[in-house]
């Protein structure tokens, strides 16, 4: 992946120019593509920085649009959010705008614009952007940052339209045909028989759900969305819906000279999702001809999570809802009211929730909420912080959440992003 140019000598502050611009590329062998990129990279450059470091970026929009960056997952002042009609006004093609801020969590992130953005992510809008711990043990291994995604194109390379297949698609939402990996069509991985590695694993794409595996051997997750987990855990299958990171130990087992497969599995996630659908390859995993060396052995604790303290909780019910104005439309919401209907849900300073999040229609939703970190009030998990959560179909989930500072209004929406362009979104304002 691209690494960015810091123009800023002090070590603790990461300044970066970020330019949105069209680029031809070839995704699919001899065409071009016309991809919508940052910085003219796919995925766009990675940003990586230690916990505590200031982060400047200078970003012009050299697209044919409007558009905008946001901070997926990080805990950001509220004018640095990037929604735009929320937090600024949209950067329009040709204009510049200037996010500011300090990195405060460790952990997997990413960017992407928050306007038109089932469109714009579609089409290549998106980057990695990781916050090391420095104390992070060492035994994890070298890193690998692993950006997903896919996109919807012709034979010819060239986009299909952004609304392709009408409602019906609106409903299940669109996954690209063309499945990528940092941008690559099945790119090819070269490892040592035993030599472990740390994966980062982010979920770009605007609708579809990954579940990887790699044969027989398992993956140690050792946590996802904002840092480490409490506990590490020992997993054959990881499942990531969209926008969801996973943070784990790849540790190759395949004999010395053997090629393999990572691949990906067809997630149920509501009607139709699985029905004659098969596993398809996504990354070539070469182990290499010399000898294998011995795993390190991965810790079990890794580090303490203070649980949300919901005595006294105000409790609210965000109900996930689909409608169907007439035969040819689709219309989802919160609470029965789409989008552009809705009034803010309001919490002030210091205030704790507990948000009962209902999901009573025939698709999965994977939900998101901007600013703050959750905690998932499910004793079958294992404590962590999450920004985004898959709800499945006919389930709810409670989701603790204290908002502790930084007031404003912030979204939260459904992140397959054709459910959030057509309704499955909402505001909630935070007031000192
Ligand atoms: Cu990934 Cu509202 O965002
Ligand atoms: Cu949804």
């Amino acid at each position: 992946m691209a690494i960015p140019v810091d123009i800023n000598p002090d070590p603790d502050i990461l300044e970066i120019n970020l330019e949105a611009k069209i680029t031809d590329m070839e995704i699919i062998e001899g065409k071009i593509t016309p991809v919508w990129t940052y910085g003219g990279s796919l995925p766009g450059p990675m940003i990586r920085a230690k916990v505590g470091d200031r982060l400047i970026i200078h970003f012009s929009n050299n697209l044919p649009d409007s558009t905008s960056i946001h901070w997926h997952g990080l805990r950001v002042p509220n004018n640095m959010d990037g929604v735009p009609g929320v937090t600024q006004d949209p950067v329009p093609a040709g204009g510049e705008f200037t996010y500011d801020f300090v990195l405060r969590d460790a952990g997997t992130y990413w960017y992407h614009p928050h306007i038109n953005s089932a469109a714009q992510v579609g089409w290549g809008m998106y980057g990695a952007l990781v916050v090391e711990d420095p104390s992070d043990p060492e035994e994890f291994g070298d890193e690998l940052v692993l950006v997903f995604s896919d996109m919807s194109l012709d034979e010819e390379g060239q986009f299909l339209p952004p609304d392709t297949g009408g409602a019906f698609s609106d409903l299940f939402g669109r996954e690209g045909g063309v499945i990528l990996v940092n941008g690559k069509v099945k790119p090819s991985l070269k490892v040592r028989k035993g030599k472990q590695q740390r994966w980062r694993v982010i979920n770009a794409a605007r609708t579809r759900y990954y579940t990887i595996r790699h044969n027989r051997q398992p993956f140690i997750r050792l946590g996802g969305d904002n840092g480490l987990a409490e506990r590490s855990e020992t997993l054959d299958q990881i499942k990531l819906v969209p926008s969801e990171r996973t943070d784990f130990v790849f540790t190759p087992q395949d004999e010395p000279g053997t090629v393999d497969w990572l691949k990906w599995y067809p997630t149920e996630r509501g009607y139709g999702s699985t029905f004659n659908r098969f596993s398809e390859e996504m990354m070539e995993i070469v182990t290499v001809n010399e000898p294998g060396v011995m795993p390190e052995s991965i810790p079990t604790e890794l580090r303490h999570i203070e649980q949300i303290d919901v005595a006294g909780a105000r409790e609210l019910l965000i109900d996930l809802t689909i409608v169907f104005p007439d035969d040819n439309t689709v219309e989802m919401g919160i609470n029965g009211i789409p989008y552009w209907n809705s009034k803010p849900l309001e919490a002030r300073i210091g205030e704790t929730h507990v948000w009962t999040v209902r999901n009573d229609t025939d698709f999965n939703h994977p939900f998101h909420l901007h600013g703050y970190f959750f905690q998932v009030l499910d004793e079958e998990r294992i404590p962590e912080w999450k920004d985004s959560v898959d709800i499945p179909v006919h389930t709810e989930l409670k989701l603790a959440v204290n908002f502790d500072e930084r007031p404003g209004t912030w979204m939260y929406h459904c992140h397959i992003l054709d459910h959030a362009e057509v309704g499955m979104m909402g505001t909630l304002r935070v007031s000192p």
